[in-house]
Formats: C-alpha cells, structure tokens, sequence
C-alpha cells in the first residue's frame, strides 16, 4: 500500500519544509521535494495536502480511561476515548494501568491489557500506578520494563486510596534509579489537604470552589519540591504530572538548572480556565472543571507564568490528564459530578480534554503568538515521544518512522460545543472557545482513520507499544 502526501508544508520540532511524503505500508519511506520524484505513479492513493501542514501525530501520555475513581469509573473506554482522540490529531496516548493495594503489579497491568485489547483505534502505551509499594512490587517494577513500561506513577495525594508515603516514594525511586526508569509524580500534600478539607466542609464550605481554596498553591509546591529532593537523592529521572501552580514550575526550574533529570507537564485546563471564571459561577457547573492539582484562581497569575514555561522550556509536556465523569446523570454512567453536589470532596476528580488538546494549543499557542510552529509539535508529539521512549517511531515525521500523520489545515475553523466532540461525555472545558485550524487527515500505521472530519477506522486498529527509556535525560 502506497500513499503520497503532496504539496504540504511539513512541521517537526525541528523546522519546516515544503515537501511530500511516501508512506509505504505502515511507515514512513522517503521525504522529498514535489518535482524531485515521481511517486504517484503506482501509487494507491494521494492526498492532497496544498496550503495544509503536515505534522506527526500527536501523543498524549496522560489519559485515564475507564479508571475506577471517585467513586465511579471514567466515562470514557478505550473505544470511545481513543476514537475522540483520533478525531483531535492525537495517534498515540499513553495510559496509567492500575496496582490496587493488595495486588501484584502483574495483576494490574494484566487488567489494564486487557481492557484496552483490541478496542483501541490509536497506538497505546502504558505506565504504571504503583498503589501498593513493597518488596514484591519493588521487583516487579524491574521485571515490568520487559513488557515496555518504563515509567512508574506515585501519588503524594488521595491518603488512604492511591497515597504512598515518603519512605514508599523514596524505596521506588531507589529501585526506578537501579533500572533507569523515571518515576511520574502526583506531586500534592495530600495529609495537609485532608485537613483543610476536613476543616473547610465542618464549616460548610461545601461549593466547588472549596476544591481548590483546600489546595492552595503551597500544597503543590512543597510536595514538588520534596518528591524533587528525594529523587536528587534516588538518583532516579522524575517527571511532574499535571502541574498548575506557578511555584511548583520554579521548584522545577530550580532541579533542573542544577542539572537534575526533571520534567514537568501540564494541561490545556490549567491554561485556559480558572475558579473565578469556571469554578465560582452560579449553581453547580463549576464541578465539570474540579480535578487535582486543581484550577488556580486567575489573579495569582499562574496561566502567564505556565504559558512562558512552556514556550522557554522550563516544562516539556503538555498532556491533558483525560479524566472524564457526565456533568449530567447519564442512563449507563448513572451519577458521576453530581455526586459532590452538597459536598465539594465527593466530586470525581477530572475533565476530558484528550480531543481538544492539539486544537486548543494550536490555537491559544500558535495562532495567539505564545510560540512556534515547531514548539507546537515539540510540546504536544516529539518531547512526549522522546520523554517516555517512543521516539522516533513516534512523534516525528522522518525516514523509518511509524505514518502516524496528520494534515492539518490552518484555514479550518469551528467553535467548541458538546456537538463538536466525539468522547462519550457531555461537556467540554472549552465551550464557546472560538479555534482556527483542525485536523483533515489522521493516519495511523499508514492507516487513513479521520477523513474529512469523519471516522473511518475500526475498533482494534490500535497496537500496544512496547516503550524504551526515556530518551530526554542528560
Ligand atoms: O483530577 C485528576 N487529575 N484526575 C485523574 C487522576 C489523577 O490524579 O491524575
Ligand atoms: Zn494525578
Ligand atoms: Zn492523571
């Protein structure tokens, strides 16, 4: 099977080019300048990509599909998650398999597998939570990399449900340290929350808002600083998972101008939404936006300070920690947000973003003059790729890699509604929000599976990914 891209401008991390592309089965086999070849001739198909760029497929390596939390499970399957994420641009995600306490790592991987097996329309890949930290799991943290899980979730938050404490973190950061495995932290000081928490509902404060009034700025910050100093320790890779709070960047910036193998991400919710705007309006809509680390207050200034992190380099990533629960009560989900109504601390924690996430980056970050083409590819497709061993089979457009290619037309243009979404949920965190530019073409594996805007693959195109390790470390 032979598909020409012609007469696009081809985008990496790297720069730009006018140039076509010949895939050949389910890679990439030549790059070359339109009149330097004569490729269509035999060819299956050809798109034409005039006036359009052609960019790697996105990865998102955080999303949560189908993960018990809260009380309820993750709208999303894998089957509907991965087929809204194709409808974004996005080819790859990377998911958080789950160890329960009492339970071997095998045994939570061994599920998570089994879930996403032949549902998937995109590549997947897996980390893994780590909920119960001990010996065995210790071992099994070095057995796992053979099935290509490279990088290990803690959570300093959540006591009593996913919650490690400092002795746990720092015995799996030694043993991440011994194979070269980075570990990803939920960087929160969960004790000290339970007690505003605690505090905060005895006085009835009991709106959305509370949610994050609980989670002040100081309880990410300290925890990103402590997760930080025992991975220095550790000697082991440390990567920040979704990071809202301006003081927990320069904690970051902090380790790594020290020369520290420290990364951090963050989402498209924490740039463009905030508790003034979001959370605190009438009723209870704010709860469609309460997930942890929590939406900042605007006037603390964390949106600017994380928009400039990210175009100078101080942050990576940018996933969207894809946690989705229905606004509304829903005939198969049953109560999901609504469940917190009357108590802020029983609303499911998360929002859905996986689809929206290249969109909203392309159009806040490019369009709206924050950074560049190339670091538009770079913080939503190449560093993920590179930061969790995927690259460059993935997230680049070159000689050998995985056709996991998007042709995205700059001149397309449509507003964000629940009409415009593809997930199995009822709310998007960017209604209303105005986008130029979209995905026309989506190929998987050299695959076709969005074509003009339509979904064209089937359930079980997606492979699992074995990962390498992180290729980001200095
Ligand atoms: O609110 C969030 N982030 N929900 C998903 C679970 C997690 O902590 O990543
Ligand atoms: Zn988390
Ligand atoms: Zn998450």
């Amino acid at each position: 099977m032979r598909t020409v891209i012609k007469g696009g401008t081809i985008v990496t991390a790297d720069g730009s080019e006018l140039a076509d592309v010949l895939v050949e089965d389910e890679s990439i086999v030549a790059i070359a300048a339109s009149g330097e070849h004569s490729w269509e001739e035999g060819a299956d198909s050809v798109i034409d990509a005039v006036g359009k760029y052609i960019i790697p497929g996105a990865i998102d390596v955080h999303t949560h599909f189908e993960l018990p939390f809260g009380g309820t499970f993750v709208s999303d399957s894998f089957e509907s998650g991965t087929r809204s994420a194709a409808h974004g641009g996005t080819t790859t995600i990377v998911d958080f398999a789950v160890q329960v306490k009492g339970e071997t790592v095998r045994e939570g991987f061994d599920n998570w597998m089994a879930k996403a097996d032949g549902n998937c329309a995109i590549d997947y890949g897996f980390h893994m939570i780590v909920g119960d930290i001990n010996e065995g799991s210790l071992k099994e943290m070095e057995a796992i990399v053979d099935d290509g899980v490279t990088s290990f979730k803690l959570f300093m938050a959540y006591p009593g449900v996913l919650y490690s404490d400092d002795g746990e973190i720092f015995r799996a950061m030694q043993q991440a340290s011994r194979d070269g495995t980075t570990i990803m932290m939920h960087a929160e000081n969960g004790i000290a929350i339970d007690v505003l928490r605690e505090q905060a509902v005895a006085r009835g404060e009991t709106d959305p808002k509370y949610h994050t009034i609980t989670r002040p700025p100081k309880t990410e910050s300290e925890a990103v600083h402590r997760a930080l100093t025992l991975a220095e320790l550790a000697g082991c890779p440390i990567y920040i998972v979704h990071m809202s709070a301006k003081e927990g960047v320069m904690e970051l910036t902090k380790a790594r101008d020290r020369g520290q193998n420290a990364f951090g991400e963050t989402c498209p919710h924490y740039l463009h939404l905030s508790v003034e705007d979001d959370i605190d309006v009438p009723g209870f809509e704010g709860a469609k936006y309460v997930c942890s680390t929590p939406i900042r207050f605007r006037e603390e200034g964390h949106q600017e300070y994380l928009w400039n992190a990210l175009a100078r380099g101080d942050l990576q990533v940018v996933s969207t920690d894809h946690a989705c629960f229905f606004y509304d009560d829903d005939e198969t989900m049953g109560r999901q947000k609504r469940l917190g109504e009357g108590n802020f601390t029983l609303i499911p924690n998360g929002l859905p973003g996986v689809e929206e996430r290249l969109n909203v980056m392309y159009q806040s970050g490019v369009v709206e003059g924050r950074f560049s083409l190339n670091r538009w590819v770079d913080l939503c497709a190449t560093s993920p790729a590179k930061m969790f061993g995927l690259y460059p089979k993935k997230g680049t457009i070159a000689v050998g890699s995985d056709a996991d290619i998007v042709v995205f037309d700059p001149n397309a243009s449509f507003t964000y509604g629940t009409d415009t979404i593809h997930g199995n949920i009822d709310y998007t965190a960017y209604d209303g929000m105005e986008i130029s530019g979209s995905p026309v073409v989506v190929m998987s594996r050299g695959k076709v599976i969005i074509d003009g805007g339509r979904y064209v693959g089937s359930k079980g195109d997606g492979r699992y990914l074995k990962r390498g390790l992180s290729q980001m470390l200095i």
